[in-house]
């Protein structure tokens, strides 16, 4: 009888050999907390398709954000909830809104601790629920979005985002964006572009977090996801546009484009595991039918692995208590 000439699992025999040849880790730091603020609410209201996550008042939105210093995440994404709407969006240019407001009292929270970003969309705020606005024949306006994307960059600049994540994938939004930051004096905000975001039904849950009053879908706008190749054109884009870094979403059906643009990016890619992500695992875990933890780790590490130098999951506090224990 031969042997085997390679014993691969020589390394995989003990926790200390597989630790340390380990190829990708995920790293508290490499996480960023995706939040909800909702406007007129006087406690934190459970959302019923991601069980575990809120839509946040002033106060347990500060909380969690002293939380994420504590545990040494890279950053919180705040998305707002605003009481009305309208077809312009306009609660989005309030300096006042829900969501420039938030923004300004977890800067004050956190400082430079944790680094600040911001949803830059309409989708929140318009009583329609599209990204941008419309036309008198309901289609989604590129061109006029781009104004109202310029001004609630500025704002949210201002309220103290250090970074804008334009999502409604509008063509040009990250040059009108960055021209308005620059205009303003504003240099140093950066800008993560949605780069390539594709239209998905695993955006269901967040529907639900933002209230959203979308009847049909954004198949006009978010990018099909039958194609790997039009993710280079986008990310090609939003570079020359001026792009700080750019982002993949959502993730786990989407590791072939992680794969692809961490390999082409000059710049920090990151990918989003998205709410319906969030919630297949949260639902089949509290079915009995995956062990929760190891679940929830391993599609994180699978994201890195692909690529991503950083990744948006609602569940990064959560790890990132994992991880603080372990080591
Ligand atoms: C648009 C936006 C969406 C998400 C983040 N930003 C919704 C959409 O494009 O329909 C989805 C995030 C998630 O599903 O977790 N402002």
């Amino acid at each position: 009888m031969s042997f085997p000439s390679h014993r691969p699992r020589r390394l995989r025999a003990t926790a200390a050999l597989r630790k340390l040849t380990a190829e990708v880790r995920i790293d508290n730091s490499q996480l960023i907390l995706p939040a909800f603020i909702r406007e007129g609410i006087s406690e934190p209201a459970p959302l019923q398709s991601m069980p575990g996550v809120v839509q946040h008042t002033t106060d347990s939105l500060k909380r969690a954000a002293f939380e994420a210093v504590e545990l040494g995440l890279g950053g919180i994404m705040l998305f707002g909830v605003p009481a009305t709407r309208d077809a312009t969006g306009s609660a989005g240019v309030d300096p006042d809104g829900v969501l420039n407001k938030a923004i300004a009292d977890v800067k004050a929270e956190v400082g430079n601790d944790l680094v600040v970003m911001s949803d830059v969309c309409l989708d929140e705020f318009t009583d329609h629920g599209h990204c941008g606005v419309l036309t008198p024949d309901g289609a989604v306006d590129n061109d006029a979005t781009l104004e109202i994307y310029a001004r609630m960059a500025v704002i949210q600049a201002q309220s103290g985002a250090d970074v804008l994540g334009p999502s409604g994938m509008m063509d040009g939004q990250v040059a009108v964006i960055r021209q308005a930051l620059d205009e303003a004096g504003l240099k140093d905000t950066a800008v993560l572009a949605y780069a390539a975001k594709y239209t998905s039904a695993f955006y269901g849950p967040f529907r639900e977090a933002v209230d959203s009053q979308l009847s049909g879908d954004r198949k006009t706008y978010q990018m099909d996801p039958a194609n790997r190749r039009e993710a280079m054109l986008e990310v090609e884009l939003d570079l020359e546009e001026g792009a700080d870094m750019v982002m993949v979403k959502p993730a786990m059906s989407y590791l072939d484009i992680v794969a692809d643009v961490a390999a082409m990016s000059p710049v920090p890619v990151a990918a989003y595991q998205i709410s319906g992500e969030y919630a297949m695992i949260e639902a089949a875990a509290a079915n009995g039918w995956i062990d929760r933890k190891p679940a929830i780790l391993e599609s994180v590490l699978g994201i890195r692995r692909a690529g991503a130098d950083m990744v948006l999951t609602y569940w990064a506090a959560e790890i990132a208590r994992w991880l603080k224990e372990s080591n």
